[in-house]
């Protein structure tokens, strides 16, 4: 059962709940104007770094019409992710995100607030991204699924200087925080871009020349997890597949995300093996409480499958 506390909370709810799109929005234009009052014109100026980047050079068309939360803004924290002993990615997350999720639960629509802190399958997606780096071309495009406040595809970009990153969330939120933490050098926000992108619509994925998808802990309700299961199936079902990588750190709905990717594949009489889960062991692993102030320090066993 250790494995199912993260950030000092079950988060099993079954899709039951949900945090009103306008609440969310009122959070962001807070961030938002905040961040204005600090910056001029559209350009971002980072106080942590010497770099100025664009805003827009950290979305693409289809974004949210956010600016990155500024660093000093109230309730952002920054928090550093070690990956490795090379790798350490930086993210901001919201300091306390009890607040929303608990009107997420009583609110019962619009996008969750879950992508407001650092989630340990993100971990693990870039462990297995670098342990695969090899195969990976060297101009290699990577799509993000539930990007949250962007460790995968910060992480991903950091890899190589030539990897472009296209990183897909529902909440407005996770992608300005992406955004702000991409800012801090030039040459990552010059490689992000980010989309607000919904995995339950019926819109193709943007999987031209994509050579890797990451989907790291966006399994954690039925309903998307069979959603992803579908998204996993459109990515295998192209002519070039890209390679794929799905982490579960949550253990609440994975068998629906593989039993739905599978059945399509059988359907489709896929020469595919059934794909099966793997599970590595992540140990002190530090993040966010998500209902409690302090930070939480856990061993767990993550599933993956990595394609
Ligand atoms: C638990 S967080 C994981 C974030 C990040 N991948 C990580 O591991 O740190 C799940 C993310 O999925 C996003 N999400 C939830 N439903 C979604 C949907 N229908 N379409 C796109 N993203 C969604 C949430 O906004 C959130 O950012």
């Amino acid at each position: 059962m250790d494995d199912m506390l993260v950030h000092g909370q079950p988060l099993n709810k079954d899709g039951t709940v949900s945090l009103s799109q306008s609440e969310l929005d009122k959070i962001a234009d807070k961030t938002a104007q905040s961040s204005s009052s600090s910056t001029t014109s559209s350009s971002t100026t980072s106080s942590s770094s010497s770099t100025t980047s664009s805003s827009s050079s950290t979305t693409s068309s289809q974004s949210p019409s956010l600016s990155p939360p500024s660093p000093s803004s109230q309730g952002l924290l920054r928090r550093r992710v070690h990956i490795d002993s090379e790798l350490t990615v930086e993210v901001y997350e919201l300091d306390d995100p009890s607040k929303l999720v608990h009107e997420w639960m009583e609110s019962h629509s619009g996008a969750d607030p879950f992508g407001t802190v650092y989630w340990p399958g993100s971990n693990l997606g870039l462990r297995l991204l670098k342990k695969r780096l090899s195969s990976i071309p060297p101009n290699a495009n990577i799509l993000v699924l539930g990007c949250g406040t962007g460790v995968e595809a910060i992480g991903a970009a950091s890899l190589s200087p030539t990897f472009k990153v296209h990183a897909l969330d529902l909440n407005p939120l996770a992608l300005s925080l992406l955004s702000r933490a991409a800012s801090s050098s030039s040459s990552l926000s010059s490689r992000i871009t980010t989309e607000r992108f919904d995995l339950t619509s019926n819109k193709p994925l943007p999987l031209e020349g994509v050579d890797v998808v990451l989907a790291c802990d966006i399994l954690y309700n039925q309903e998307l997890a069979k959603e992803v299961g579908r998204r996993c199936y459109e990515c295998l079902s192209l002519p070039k597949p890209p390679s794929l990588i799905v982490t579960d750190s949550q253990r609440f709905h994975g068998t629906d995300f593989l039993v739905e990717m599978n059945a399509r594949l059988l359907v489709d009489n896929r020469q595919h093996e059934n794909i099966l889960w793997e599970t590595e062991r992540l140990t002190n692993i530090t993040s966010s409480g998500i209902l409690v102030p302090e930070d939480q320090v856990y061993d767990i066993s993550v599933r993956y499958i990595s394609v």
